[in-house]
């Protein structure tokens, strides 16, 4: 073999310590399970689950540190130390100024909306999440969708698909008018998108648009080390910048962010508030109280919390966040060697994989990606879930939305199974493909 055609491989920037021990089942087990579930992998028991890659939220493997960490919880009802320890990260991670910690996402997502949406105003995003919308329409606003084209057609290999159409938002401007706009509502890693990036001349634009309009952004930063890797590979100008300095220069264009710690993080439960604005934490400092607890542990345990704090340094290390991407990048370019429709570019958290195109004899309303997602339970055991017209949910008179994407995720928890988990995934999945593609 010639030398020079030797792969520079990646590899995990840690080893294992502690394992857990799946359970294996045989088909038979895996039939009767999919038929008690109803075939919605939401309903299965864990324990019936080989491989699971449900969701990369809260799923992750803590770190030897993290774990220490939790030993240092300083369980005080308020005032708690390790609260004091993840302000000063989040300050000097994210340069956000106030910091309002929440039990996950979704408890920022509510606070934050009731702080600055009124009933009728608009929120443009660059696609929704299923949370994020839900609690825009709870404090009386409407979603509208800003993002570009190409992140509704699985098959654009545009780098940045996560990007801001400032086209479409300037016609909404144009069309209620910027005091109706509190804010765009913009995730970095676009979840439903299949984990796509936003390039940061998107988000210096949108800045530059916003601050013209006394518009405010706020960033769902759920999964922001991630776009930063993607930034760092793709955009010109970044590849000798760290992942640290990429994901702080994020932050500094928008006036505020919800937290879903439960991914990036590395933390099995968490999240938080941040924004820079005095009077929004102010509100937002009362409101908390109400729905999660007091501003300085908000539905948090002091060790939580520390856990939080310490994962953030964790999540925003190149060699980590290059293992991380880099194993779904394997898996992906696995399943595209096996001719199954993925969503490309390959995303940061997860493959996704397109089920209208695996199964075109289903039509929508008989939720292809859903019948995927067990077709794959039933051969592996490894279970998916669906990203298409049953995660979209219903309009207010019970009819369904149905979103262009009709995907199932296979999403990868971070840290916790290995390359040849990878292989078994790709090949349960190609096997389901021929299945469905032998005469
Ligand atoms: N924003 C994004 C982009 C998310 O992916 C999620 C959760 C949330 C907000 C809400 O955060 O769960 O901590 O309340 N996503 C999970 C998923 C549930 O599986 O994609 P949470």
């Amino acid at each position: 073999m010639h030398m020079k055609n030797i792969r520079h491989s990646w590899a995990e920037p840690y080893k294992i310590k502690m394992v857990e021990l799946l359970t294996m089942t045989t088909a038979a087990q895996r039939k009767k399970a999919l038929v008690a579930a109803g075939y919605n992998t939401f309903l299965l028991k864990s324990e019936q689950v080989y491989i699971d890659l449900l969701t990369d939220s809260g799923t992750s493997a803590m770190s030897d540190r993290q774990w220490a960490g939790m030993m240092l919880g300083d369980e005080a009802y308020a005032g708690s130390r390790n609260f004091y320890h993840l302000e000063e990260v989040v300050q000097q991670t994210y340069g956000y100024k106030y910091l309002v910690p929440t039990h996950q996402g979704r408890g920022a997502e509510n606070i934050l909306s009731k702080v600055l949406i009124k009933k009728g105003d608009i929120i443009p995003g660059n696609m929704y999440f299923t949370t994020t919308r839900l609690h825009q329409e709870l404090a009386g606003g409407k979603f509208e969708d800003v993002i570009i084209d190409e992140a509704h057609n699985p098959e654009s290999e545009f780098p940045f698909k996560g990007n801001i159409d400032l086209d479409k938002l300037d016609r909404l401007v144009k069309k209620y008018g910027a005091k109706r706009i509190p804010y765009v509502s913009m995730a970095t890693s676009v979840n439903m998108a299949g984990g796509q990036p936003i390039s940061m001349a998107n988000l210096k634009a949108l800045r530059a648009y916003t601050k013209r309009h006394g518009i405010k952004v706020i960033h769902d930063m759920t999964r922001v080390a991630e776009n930063a890797y993607f930034i760092k590979e793709r955009e010109k100008g970044y590849k000798d910048k760290s992942i640290r300095q990429i994901v702080k220069e994020i932050c500094s264009y928008t006036d505020g962010a919800t937290m879903s710690a439960k991914k990036d993080a590395l933390v099995n439960i968490g999240g938080f508030l941040a924004v820079n604005d005095w009077d929004v934490f102010e509100e937002a400092r009362n409101l908390v109280v109400v729905y999660e607890g007091l501003h300085t542990y908000g539905g948090l345990a002091g060790r939580d919390m520390e856990a939080m704090a310490i994962g953030i340094g964790e999540s925003v290390d190149d060699d980590h966040i290059r293992a991380r991407v880099g194993q779904v990048i394997y898996l992906g370019q696995k399943m595209i060697e096996y001719d199954i429709p993925i969503v490309r570019p390959i995303g940061g958290h997860g493959i996704f994989v397109d089920a209208k195109k695996f199964l075109p004899h289903i039509p929508q309303e008989q939720y292809p990606a859903q019948t995927l997602a067990a077709e794959i339970y039933l051969d592996s055991g490894v279970r998916t879930m669906e990203r298409g017209v049953v995660s979209a949910g219903r309009k207010a008179d019970g009819s369904n939305y149905y979103p262009k994407l009709e995907l199932v995720r296979f999403t990868i928890p971070r840290r916790v199974y290995t390359q040849a988990h990878m292989d078994v995934i790709a090949e349960s999945t190609a096997r389901a493909h021929l299945t469905k593609h032998s005469p």
